[in-house]
């Protein structure tokens, strides 16, 4: 391997102890911030995913309420548990565990979380502002990607970053995050053409793909920045990226692992926007 690593679990310990100091600086002031995760149903990643946040906010100083609800929960029944949390002014954020059964609408949900409580940065407001460069909360996992990428020390502006993947959560962010650090952004899909020659000319590679090893060493062109967005669970148990991480650093520059990578970045930004909410909500 002749790639450096980026280091998320370090990384993340660095956020997050920043986020704890902000904390300390609000309890003195005699705000607590609070965090409300809600979790329908009883998907096991989900269910990591959720206590990891829960542990963060406990690093943090941050007050965490979890709201469990089984797999028939109803729309109506959700929406109710959204707008109560939206209207108790002890809570600060509120965080809905995507993905939803079916049976659920994700969009009238996200759209019940009021912008200000949105620390996932998914509401169409907070989209919206994002895209015109107006103060906003982030969504984590794109923002934790810019903070990896700017702690190797690598200028984005000019730069080719080349995103693979267009969610909402994490390829369309990523890519507008990006372009506002003046990098000249392709974004790749499932139908896009000459995929391995896009990808081997990007300067700055994010993989959002969801899928194991869809990234070869073909397709990573020499002293690149690799950003693994994948969490893929494979047949032995182990969690995976989109790239096949050997093959890739052979000639990255930077390469984020998996696990620990972009995961604990995620979790950390998560903190940082939680405090910033409390922060607003207080007016301080
Ligand atoms: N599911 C996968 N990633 C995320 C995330 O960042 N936030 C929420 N709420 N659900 C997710």
């Amino acid at each position: 391997m002749k790639a450096n690593l980026i280091d998320g679990k370090a990384l993340a310990a660095a956020v997050k102890k920043d986020a704890a100091e902000q904390v300390a600086a609000l309890q003195a002031q005699g705000i607590t911030p609070c965090l409300a995760v809600v979790l329908v149903g009883e998907d096991p990643a989900s269910q990591v995913y959720v206590r990891g946040k829960i542990n963060d906010c406990a690093q943090c100083g941050i007050q965490s309420r979890s709201v469990r609800l089984p797999e028939t929960t109803t729309q109506a029944e959700l929406l109710a548990q959204v707008q109560k949390l939206a209207q108790d002014p002890a809570v600060h954020g509120i965080l809905v565990q995507l993905p939803l059964p079916p049976q659920i609408d994700e969009k009238a949900i996200i759209e019940a979380i009021p912008p200000e409580k949105d620390v996932d940065g998914f509401s169409p407001v907070n989209v919206g502002r994002m895209q015109i460069g107006e103060p906003c909360y982030l969504p984590c996992t794109p923002a934790g990607c810019i903070r990896m990428i700017e702690s190797t020390g690598t200028q984005m502006a000019g730069k080719h970053a080349v995103v693979i993947g267009r969610s909402n959560i994490v390829g369309k962010p990523a890519a507008m995050l990006l372009l506002a650090k003046n990098a000249t952004v392709t974004i790749c899909h499932s139908k896009t053409e000459n995929l391995q020659e896009l990808c081997a000319s990007a300067d700055i590679l994010v993989a959002a793909v969801g899928r194991a090893g869809f990234v070869t060493g073909e397709m990573v062109k020499r002293g690149a920045v690799v950003i693994d967005v994948g969490i893929n669970r494979g047949a032995d148990g182990k969690l995976h990226g989109d790239v096949d991480f050997e093959a890739a650093a052979e000639k990255a520059s930077w390469i984020t692992p998996v696990p620990g990578g972009v995961g604990p970045m995620t979790r950390a930004m998560l903190m940082l926007n939680t405090v910033e909410a409390a922060r607003r909500a207080a007016g301080v």
